[in-house]
This record gives C-alpha cells, sequence and structure tokens, in this order.
C-alpha cells in the first residue's frame, strides 16, 4: 500500500503554502521530509490529514480516496497523526491514555500493536503508567503521543518534529520506535530537524522549499548532494 499526495495546495487565509505537492510514502519505509522552518511540512501534514480549510489536490491511502473526508474519517482509514503539540489527556493516567486511543486496525493486514510491547520500547513509561499524563516529563508526553497514536493500529503515520526539545535519551527512544513501525510495515512520513538521526532510519528523504517539493531521492542520493543542502537547507 502506499500513501499518494497529488498536486496539494493550500495555506491559511490568503497565503498560499503548499503549490503542488507531490509524493508518495509506501509501506515498510521511513521518508523524511525536510525544509527550512515555515516552509510548509507542518502544513503538509495538515492537508493530508485534511484540516486545511479551502485546500485542493488528492491524497490517498491504499485504494482509499481520503479527499474529502473529515480529519477523523483520514484517521479511521488507518492514517496516524502525531502533531508538533503533544496531544495528551493531563487529567488522565498513561494507561488510561493509550486505551482511548486503542482502535482495530482499519485494514486487516495491519498488524496491531499492545500495550505491553509499547512500553517494552520505553519502560520509564510503564513504571509511570498510573500517574497523569500531565505530571509527565515533556519527553514522556512525546512517547505518550506518539504509542496514543500507534494503539490506534494506523497503516501510515505522520509524525511532526517527534524530537524537538527533547533530551539525547529521549531522541534514541523515539528513533528506535520509529524503526520499530518501519520493521512492523507501516508507511511513515516523519518530519524532522535533527538530521543525523533522521537519516539513520530514513529510506528516502524529501526537500521542501516554496511550496514544492526541490528534491526527492534515497537517503544516499541526499548525502551525494551537497547543492540541495546549501541551497534548500542550511540558513544562510
Ligand atoms: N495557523 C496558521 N495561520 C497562519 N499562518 C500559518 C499558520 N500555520 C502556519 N502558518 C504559516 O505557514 C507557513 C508554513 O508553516 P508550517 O507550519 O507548515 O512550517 P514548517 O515547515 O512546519 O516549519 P516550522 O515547523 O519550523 O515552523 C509559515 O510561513 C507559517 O508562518
Ligand atoms: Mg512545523
Amino acid at each position: 500500500m502506499k500513501l499518494v499526495v497529488r498536486e496539494l495546495e493550500g495555506g491559511y487565509g490568503n497565503v498560499q503554502v503548499l503549490r503542488g505537492v507531490n509524493f508518495e510514502v509506501n509501506t515498510g519505509e521511513v521518508v523524511t521530509l525536510l525544509g527550512r522552518n515555515g516552509t510548509g511540512r507542518s502544513t503538509t501534514c495538515k492537508a493530508i490529514m485534511n484540516a486545511l480549510p479551502g485546500q485542493r489536490g488528492q491524497t490517498r491511502w491504499g485504494t482509499t480516496d481520503l479527499s474529502g473526508l473529515s480529519s477523523h474519517e483520514v484517521a479511521r482509514a488507518g492514517v496516524g497523526y502525531v502533531p508538533e503539540e503533544r496531544l495528551i489527556f493531563t487529567n488522565l493516567s498513561v494507561d488510561e491514555n493509550l486505551q482511548i486511543g486503542r482502535k482495530a486496525p482499519a485494514n486487516t493486514s495491519t498488524p496491531t500493536w499492545t500495550q505491553d510491547e509499547l512500553y517494552a520500547l520505553f519502560p520509564r513509561l510503564h513504571e509511570r503508567r498510573k500517574i497523569k499524563a500531565g505530571f509527565l516529563s515533556g519527553g514522556e508526553q512525546q512517547m505518550l503521543t506518539i504509542f496514543r497514536t500507534l494503539m490506534g493500529n494506523p497503516g501510515a503515520i505522520l509524525i511532526d518534529e517527534p524530537t524537538e526539545g527533547l533530551a539525547p535519551k529521549i531522541v534514541e527512544v523515539v528513533a528506535k520506535t520509529i524503526a520499530q513501525m518501519r520493521k512492523r510495515g507501516l508507511a511513515v512520513l516523519l518530519v524532522e530537524q535533527k538530521l543525523a538521526m533522521s537519516l539513520s532510519i530514513s529510506d528516502r528523504v524529501l526537500v521542501m522549499g516554496h511550496g514544492h517539493i526541490v528534491f526527492s531521492g534515497s537517503v544516499a542520493d541526499f548525502r551525494a548532494d551537497d547543492q540541495i543542502r546549501r541551497q534548500w537547507l542550511e540558513v544562510n
């Protein structure tokens, strides 16, 4: 299966951010979406979730046409979303947050995640499972947000800057968890600033600039292309 994005356009009010974004993410691969701050990476994720009023273009997950569905229906169709802001219920325990996230997969071929197997990826959260999520550290809340989305058993997942502001130890847990998603056959779109980390777990790289994808290639191709990095990523 594939997550397919075609000619995606949209923005905020009169400001057009996406000017025809095209790419695909296959199951079992991690694709990193790079770009300077403010280029529209988060906007791309929002548009895939159909959360951008007035957006145009086509989005498809496997045989399901996502265009025109509500964000909730996109999620139900099997596309999970971990937004930049950590979305947890602060007054509920870690366990309760995970239980609320639980959902049968949209597609029978999608593997289901168990709470135990997620806790095994980050035992610290298991130790704190009875604690209200509001008392967790930033890194623990981020992992809980990711785990909660995985409890919904998505086939594809969009993860927007999961490691921002996190300590190196937690960044490792995020990386390990994403590697596990890949192994389980999810289609992963990762927006990430930490280049070394994201490249180490990615299969392909997309670079955004001027509202388009300006580079699409393997991690090796990206590493070999200094020009792309200079033109579209480094801050001059
Ligand atoms: N809710 C909003 N209303 C108006 N403009 C917005 C809104 N959200 C984002 N923008 C603008 O749209 C452009 C793209 O923003 P987006 O959040 O997609 O960037 P990004 O690539 O995710 O970068 P970063 O996460 O570093 O900010 C930016 O110029 C931003 O200021
Ligand atoms: Mg962003």
